[in-house]
């Protein structure tokens, strides 16, 4: 049921994408586009209009606007955190260049705005008013994330708070978006809202983990590159806390910069992960945001197959491996 959206979506995306002059700004665009990915913001946005009984292709341009501002922000991503792969592709900065990734970047922003000119103007409104911040929340996660890699204190509610922004407040925002075109009530919206925001911490969560313990076969991204680049990570923010005082000491030595070869770091910081239950601990924080945000939907005004397909939804993701 669920793939019916994402069909809906991919459709729309294939009519949407032209590759124009100058190609080296169209091409980046068009490729990290066409690399796949799961299509999560979209499904959701989709999915929220249909809960409220509105048309979910109402919700189209949402949902496009919603995954190229996502692209632009992988793109960028990708540059800042020196990441050699993308859903199982190489990252556009290195198949070009960082500047073609930037300029790439810069546009699709813009691109990701125009998708909402369809709008009549009290809603377009809205979400470019909701869009907007969210924008502005995620540069400001993103900064505090790179902000975290030179810091040796970071704690666990300033990691929160953290994914919350650069993560957590897009997911949110695609399923109000979603609500938004419905014409729902504020309340309504909001708790969609709410929704998302625990959904996108378990995510975020669920992606630091991943970014460790996946299969580099399925993964799609380099298994490690968050110990490579000293994430402050749930798993190292806990692992920190919990382990003895020997592989505290490694831990914050391994961390303490960058290194030329790295395999051997993220075995030995792996190992100190699991030894410590810090890997153990992250799972069930994975899933008591994910419970959290079951709760929130309870109290969502929609229609009992709508909420089972959010709840679905929700496992799904707690559950992936890419
Ligand atoms: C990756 O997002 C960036 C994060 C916020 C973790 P996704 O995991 O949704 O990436 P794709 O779109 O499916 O590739
Ligand atoms: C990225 O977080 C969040 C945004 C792109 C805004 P990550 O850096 O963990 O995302 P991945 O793991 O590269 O997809
Ligand atoms: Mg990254
Ligand atoms: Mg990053
Ligand atoms: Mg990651």
């Amino acid at each position: 049921m669920l793939s019916v959206y994402k069909t809906l979506f991919l459709d729309y995306l294939e009519n949407k994408t032209t590759i124009k002059e100058p190609k080296n700004l169209y091409e980046p665009i068009q490729y990290i586009l066409s690399l796949g990915g799961k299509k999560l913001r979209p499904i959701l946005a989709l999915l929220a209009t249909d809960a409220f009984d509105v048309d979910p292709k109402k919700a189209l341009d949402v949902a496009l606007a919603i995954e190229i501002f996502h692209n632009f922000t992988l793109i960028h991503d990708d540059i800042m955190d020196a990441a050699p792969l993308r859903r199982g592709e190489i990252t556009v900065h290195e198949k070009w260049n960082t500047n073609i990734g930037i300029l790439s970047g810069d546009a699709m922003l813009i691109l990701a705005y125009q998708q909402l000119e369809s709008y009549e103007p009290i809603i377009f409104k809205e979400l470019t008013q909701l869009f907007s911040k969210t924008g502005i929340e995620v540069c400001e996660g993103q900064q505090l994330d790179i902000d975290f890699e030179t810091r040796d204190d970071v704690t666990i509610d300033e990691y929160l708070e953290m994914i919350r922004l650069k993560t957590a407040v897009l997911v949110a925002s695609s399923l109000k978006m979603g609500a938004i075109i419905a014409k729902v009530s504020k309340e309504e919206a909001q708790k969609m809202y709410d929704f998302g925001m625990n959904l996108g911490i378990a995510f975020q969560l669920q992606d630091d983990y991943l970014d460790a313990f996946g299969n580099p076969k399925t993964f799609g991204k380099q298994v490690g590159g968050d110990i490579i680049e000293n994430k402050k990570t749930f798993l190292y923010i806990k692992a920190l806390e919990l382990c003895n005082e020997n592989d505290k000491i490694e831990l914050e030595t391994l961390f303490s910069r960058k290194l030329e070869k790295n395999q051997q770091k993220i075995d030995s910081v792996k190992l100190i992960f699991v030894n410590s239950n810090a890997a153990n601990q992250t799972k069930s924080a994975i899933k008591f945001y994910t419970e959290k945000a079951f709760a929130i939907l309870e109290t969502i005004s929609i229609a009992k197959d709508k909420k089972q397909l959010l709840r679905n939804f929700g496992l799904q993701l707690m559950d992936r491996s890419i």
